[in-house]
């Protein structure tokens, strides 16, 4: 059983706490995870059939439920074991599903988690709309909490979400540097894992420094996150992927290892990249010339060193968080077994 009786607050330091296992993880928080799997489920029901049937579908596509995980061990590795736990952490997933709703729309995608994308299966325009329901129900269940501070966290990120995608579209076929990289990055997926890990120390209602050490935990993790989403785009199947692999480079986006390769690639090489980028196509240049040249400049590497690097200065940003009980050194030693978990993964 938990010592949540213990109130005495011990200090350790990262170094001194062993990482835990994947089975300890999940242990963890097996059952938190079914209750925000079952409130996603009760939030999704409405009178409009095609709303509630979208949104099913979603729900019953799986994923791997990141953000929920995160705030609920934010939540837990600070004391916070209350309900509103769970329903902030379906109301983040709701959230990311939304997102990714209109992202796939916006990316005319076919396939999501393995099945056809929402939009191939009720076409754009009622994505459209159900991605819109979807984002303003998690709203409303948020609102539940009567707490500014979750809406003011909610909507900052929402519109950082948005400005993202736009800046991103803008973007597309261009040519563009590290730094617009990442902020592109950020806003688009990082800023959602900062968030979650904020609402978990709203929830508990610590002090500025402790909710910032959370949330630059979650800004560097869910940098790292987009890195290795880019570089698995890039060498990954979609079998494994559940979505369209070498999707970015048909889309114009150009990700961590090919600004690389660009940056430091012969005029033909560049040439390459620069007319696939245009294209949106593997007519003129196929995947396997554009990985070529990313393994000849060790381009790959070079994303995944820095998304390793990342996922490094996440454990790094809960070092010295105090630890209320057992319970909550377990939520932090479970922290430190995301970012490896995130680096490590093949979809
Ligand atoms: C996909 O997110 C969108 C990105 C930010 C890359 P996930 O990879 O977390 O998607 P699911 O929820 O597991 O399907
Ligand atoms: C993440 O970027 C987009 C969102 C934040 C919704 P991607 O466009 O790389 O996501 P995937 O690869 O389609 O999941
Ligand atoms: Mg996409
Ligand atoms: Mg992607």
């Amino acid at each position: 059983m938990c010592d949540a009786a213990v109130t005495v607050k011990v200090k350790y330091s990262v170094s001194s706490l062993p990482i835990a296992t994947a089975k300890e993880v999940f242990d963890l928080v097996r059952d938190d995870l079914s209750a925000v799997e079952r409130e996603f489920g009760r939030q999704s029901k409405s009178e409009v059939v095609v709303i509630q049937d979208i949104a099913r579908y979603l729900l019953s596509g799986g994923g791997k439920r990141i953000r929920p995980l995160l705030l609920l061990l934010s939540a837990k590795a600070l004391g916070f074991t209350g309900e509103s736990r769970i329903r902030l952490g379906a109301v983040v997933e709701m959230l990311h599903t939304a997102t990714l709703v209109h992202d796939d729309i916006i990316d005319e995608a076919q396939t999501r988690r393995g099945k056809p994308s929402a939009n191939t299966a009720w076409g754009a325009s009622k994505c459209v709309l159900a991605g819109d329901w979807l984002y303003m129900q998690s709203f409303q269940t948020a609102l539940d909490e009567r707490n500014f501070k979750i809406l003011d966290l909610l909507i900052g990120l929402t519109q950082q979400m948005v400005e993202g995608e736009l800046l991103q579209m803008q973007k597309l076929g261009h040519l563009i540097n590290e730094e617009e990289y990442f902020d592109l990055i950020f806003r688009k997926t990082a800023m959602l894992f900062k968030v979650s890990m904020q609402l978990g120390a709203a929830l508990a209602g610590v002090d500025e420094t402790v909710e910032q050490q959370l949330g630059e935990y979650g800004r560097n993790l869910g940098l790292a996150f987009q890195i290795v989403d880019d570089v698995l785009d890039l060498v990954g199947e979609e079998a494994t992927l559940g979505k369209p692999a070498a999707s970015d480079l048909r889309e114009g986006k150009a990700t961590l290892a090919v600004i690389h390769a660009l940056e430091r690639g012969t005029g033909a090489e560049r040439e390459a990249i620069r007319t696939v980028l245009a294209d949106r196509d593997f007519t003129r240049v196929k995947h396997a010339t554009i990985l070529e040249i990313l393994r000849g400049h060790g381009s790959l590497e070079y994303a995944m060193d820095a998304a390793r690097a990342y996922a490094e200065a996440a454990r790094q940003s809960i070092a010295d968080l105090p630890q209320a009980n057992a319970e909550a050194g377990r939520a932090l030693r479970a922290l430190l077994w995301v970012p490896g978990y995130v680096t490590d993964r093949d979809r």
